[in-house]
């Protein structure tokens, strides 16, 4: 399976923070924004990833992440030169994809909560079809919004309704069959004028072939795309690092998953040692 990090957003909802860094290189507390999207691919145990940039700002991407051997994964980039809405990445990327399945994440969206892992990897497995996740809000109007009927099964998906029929939205997080290259080259732009990715999911949901995955109360979502949610994000994941667990912490993942050396991981530890990400990576360390 492949990974696509969409980090294309101009960011104008965060201006005039987002005028010279571009929103997935923000801060949320003491990590970029785009770790936690690339944590959740790594989680999901995706190796081979794509991060898509907005045009001529690839740079500071590479001068974070590089290539991703550090982390035991391969990162290639690729710019979306004209913002033509979230589907349009699967067009960005279809030789990419190359006839594999793949899963999406929004360079802005934070998830963390217990038994992640297991969730991700039960949407991986899925062989056919579309995997999606549904997570509770009081205003969803906001977002994707899917619908279900008695038995659990989603019945709709609407993007952004004024009259949203569940409290249910779908967080940027998307698995798919290879199917859905074709589907978003036949979808047409909405009124907004961007390929949506709802339109994509109404497709599968068509074909009776969309799983929704119900994220609980347990679970943390954030859209981090405005100043209010960014500051949110940033207290909750300081607030719940506090009781001793990192949230979006790459090298420990990729230590977990046996994608890097001992060597390669105290060494990345030795370099951060002035913080307390790098001292907590040096503390793993220890009992490895
Ligand atoms: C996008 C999607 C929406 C989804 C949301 C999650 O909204 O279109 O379906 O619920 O991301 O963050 P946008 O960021 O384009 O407003």
């Amino acid at each position: 399976m492949k990974g696509i990090i969409l980090a294309a957003g101009k960011g104008t909802r965060l201006y005039p923070i987002t005028k010279p860094v571009c929103k997935p290189l923000l801060p949320v507390y003491d990590k970029p924004m785009i770790y936690y999207p690339l944590s959740v691919l790594m989680e999901a145990g995706i190796r081979d990833i794509l991060v898509i940039t907005p045009p001529d700002d690839t740079k500071p991407f590479i001068d974070l992440l590089g290539d991703g051997s550090q982390l035991g994964v391969s990162i290639q980039y690729r710019e979306q030169k004209v913002q033509r809405g979230i589907a349009d990445a699967f067009l960005i990327a279809e030789d990419f994809i190359g006839g594999d399945s793949v899963c999406l994440a929004l360079g802005d969206n934070i998830f963390y909560g217990p038994f992640f892992r297991r969730k991700l990897r039960q949407a991986g497995r899925q062989a056919e079809g579309a995997v999606i996740f549904g997570y509770y809000v009081a205003d969803p109007r906001a977002f994707g919004v899917v619908e279900f009927d008695a038995d659990g099964r989603a019945v709709s998906i609407e993007e952004k309704p004024r009259y949203p029929k569940s409290n249910y939205i779908v967080p940027g997080l998307y698995f798919y069959d290879s199917r859905v290259v074709e589907i978003a080259k036949k979808i047409k732009p909405s009124a907004r004028g961007e390929l949506e990715i709802t339109s994509v999911n109404e497709e599968y949901l068509k074909d009776a072939d969309l799983h929704v995955i119900p994220l609980g109360k347990e679970f943390t979502w954030f859209d981090a795309g405005n100043p209010d949610s960014l500051y949110e994000a940033a207290g909750q994941i300081r607030a719940a690092q506090r009781s001793g667990r990192m949230i979006g912490c790459l090298e420990e993942i990729a230590w977990h998953n046996g994608w890097i050396e001992k060597e390669q991981f105290l060494e990345i530890a030795r370099s951060m040692e002035k913080t307390d990400y790098g001292q907590y990576l040096a503390s793993l360390g220890e009992d490895i």
